[in-house]
């Protein structure tokens, strides 16, 4: 039997596969609350779903914050907890930001930014969900098959303190790969972590292949270098990867090693001790965002 889902929370929806996740479940008369950074962007998708609606009570809603600051989401939370999701979909992403942020001393400024965007944001919504919220919700968090690039993992700590400085700013403009890699690494570890709570199942997806914005950040000459592959993978366009996402989410099953969906059990390689260390550096690392 498939999973319920009647109110779902997706963050990052203002473009790419969230934008497709957002219409599809609109256009089944869910309930749909999406986020963004951008509120220009969020009125846009308001615009674009509120058509979509199939029933007069159904809800659109929509919390504008930016996932990379964490002071953003201790003061968005309390909001976002008073609604009942029972599906939860970390979507958000980036690999190559622009530019830098400006720092802001309350907020770790000395945290790469791909990495906190991606993992420690969500975690930090996780860790208030968790708290406030009771009831069963699936997460689903994003992640990708780049997170099976051979021997990254080597470079995973097995101390939570060493995690400081691997998560710190260091060639930024070439950081992109890394980081990017880390942080669906991370998704993968965090969806194991969440599986383990109360009430809470969670699976990490590779959603497939699409050209987004995400895509299209990578360095023109590094798309270039990497075009030969599209030989063995095709691009699968976001509406797939949406409703990989959302099969991920209803399925009851526990996923194995299929292409689609990353094993919450078995992470290859990645040892117990790495594991726990990266979990208790990320709880370590947001305890004053509560
Ligand atoms: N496309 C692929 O082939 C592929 C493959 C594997 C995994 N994925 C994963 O799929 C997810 C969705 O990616 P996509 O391909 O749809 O990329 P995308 O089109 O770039 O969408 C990413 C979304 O995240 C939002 N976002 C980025 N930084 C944010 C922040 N700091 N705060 C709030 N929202 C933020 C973006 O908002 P803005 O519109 O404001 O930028 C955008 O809505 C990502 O987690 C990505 O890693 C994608």
């Amino acid at each position: 039997m498939a999973r319920p889902m009647a109110t779902v929370l997706i963050t990052g929806a203002t473009g790419g596969i969230g934008t497709d996740i957002a219409s599809r479940l609109v256009a089944e008369g869910k309930n749909v609350y999406v986020t963004g950074r951008s509120q220009q962007k969020l009125n846009n998708l308001i615009d674009q779903l509120n058509p979509m609606k199939t029933r007069d009570d159904q809800i659109i809603g929509q919390f504008q914050f930016d996932i990379g600051w964490l002071t953003d989401i201790k003061r968005e939370m309390p909001q976002i907890c008073k609604v009942p999701f029972d599906t939860v979909i970390f979507n958000a992403g980036i690999m190559f930001p622009k530019t830098p942020r400006s720092a802001n001393e309350d907020d770790l400024p000395w945290m790469e930014d791909t990495l906190k965007t991606n993992i420690v944001g969500h975690f930090l919504m996780a860790r208030h969900l968790l708290a406030e919220q009771k009831q069963s919700i699936r997460f689903v968090c994003l992640s990708s098959v780049t997170a099976k690039f051979p021997l990254r993992w080597m470079r995973w700590k097995t101390s939570p303190s060493e995690f400081h400085h691997f998560f710190a700013r260091s060639n930024y403009f070439t950081d992109g790969w890394t980081s990017y890699i880390d942080s669906k690494l991370a998704a993968i570890v965090m969806a194991q972590w969440l599986n383990k709570q109360d009430n809470k199942s969670a699976v990490a997806v590779h959603p497939g292949v699409a050209t987004t914005a995400i895509v299209l950040s990578i360095p023109e000459n590094q798309r270039k270098i990497l075009s030969p592959l599209s030989r063995f993978q095709k691009n699968d366009g976001t509406n797939v990867c949406a409703n990989n996402v959302i099969n991920a989410a209803l399925s009851p099953d526990d996923f194995t090693n299929t292409w689609i969906c990353h094993d919450t059990v078995a992470i290859p390689r990645l040892s117990e001790v790495q594991k726990n260390s990266f979990m208790d550096f990320l709880h370590e690392l947001t305890k004053d965002f509560m």
